[in-house]
């Protein structure tokens, strides 16, 4: 079992302190191109921004090899194959993500930004991989 470093879990809930840490997120993804924006299109953000602060921390407690999380990051993979969401896309939500965590991280570097793209990754890759 690989053993992340906190410093992402802790930038985490600084962000999370910031209550417009989701909102700048979803402005940015959404902004990134029209055929993401319309995936969105009947979407309820009230409920969808708590469900990413949700996966958000599934996704550091996969990264850090907690018993039951693979199952969820699979479901989660498996959603967005119904959701017809192509792969290349997550790379475009991954951006967003790190320019958010700038936007609201007092303590943001660079170096923290490449942890937090490794810790992501590693859901983002299992995610694409239950598309299969
Ligand atoms: C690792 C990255 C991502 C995470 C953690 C994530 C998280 C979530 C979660 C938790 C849901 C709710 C799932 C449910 O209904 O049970 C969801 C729904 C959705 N996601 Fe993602 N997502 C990711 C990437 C993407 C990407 C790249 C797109 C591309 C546009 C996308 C588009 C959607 C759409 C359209 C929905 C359904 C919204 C609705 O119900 O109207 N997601 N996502």
């Amino acid at each position: 079992m690989t053993e992340p470093p906190n410093d992402v879990l802790a930038s985490y809930y600084r962000c999370r302190r910031s209550d417009q840490f989701i909102d700048s997120f979803y402005e940015l993804f959404l902004a990134t191109s029209p055929a993401v924006a319309v995936k969105f299109q009947n979407t309820d953000f009230k409920l969808q921004k708590l469900m990413l602060r949700q996966s958000l921390l599934e996704m550091l407690c996969f990264d850090r090899g907690l018993d039951g999380t693979e199952e969820e990051i699979q479901r989660l993979g498996r959603r967005h194959r119904e959701l017809d969401i192509a792969p290349e896309m997550y790379a475009m939500w991954l951006d967003s993500l790190c320019t958010a965590i700038e936007q609201h991280d007092p303590e943001f570097t660079a170096e923290l930004e490449q942890k937090w793209r490794v810790a992501m990754q590693k859901s983002i890759t299992e995610m694409i991989a239950a598309r299969e």
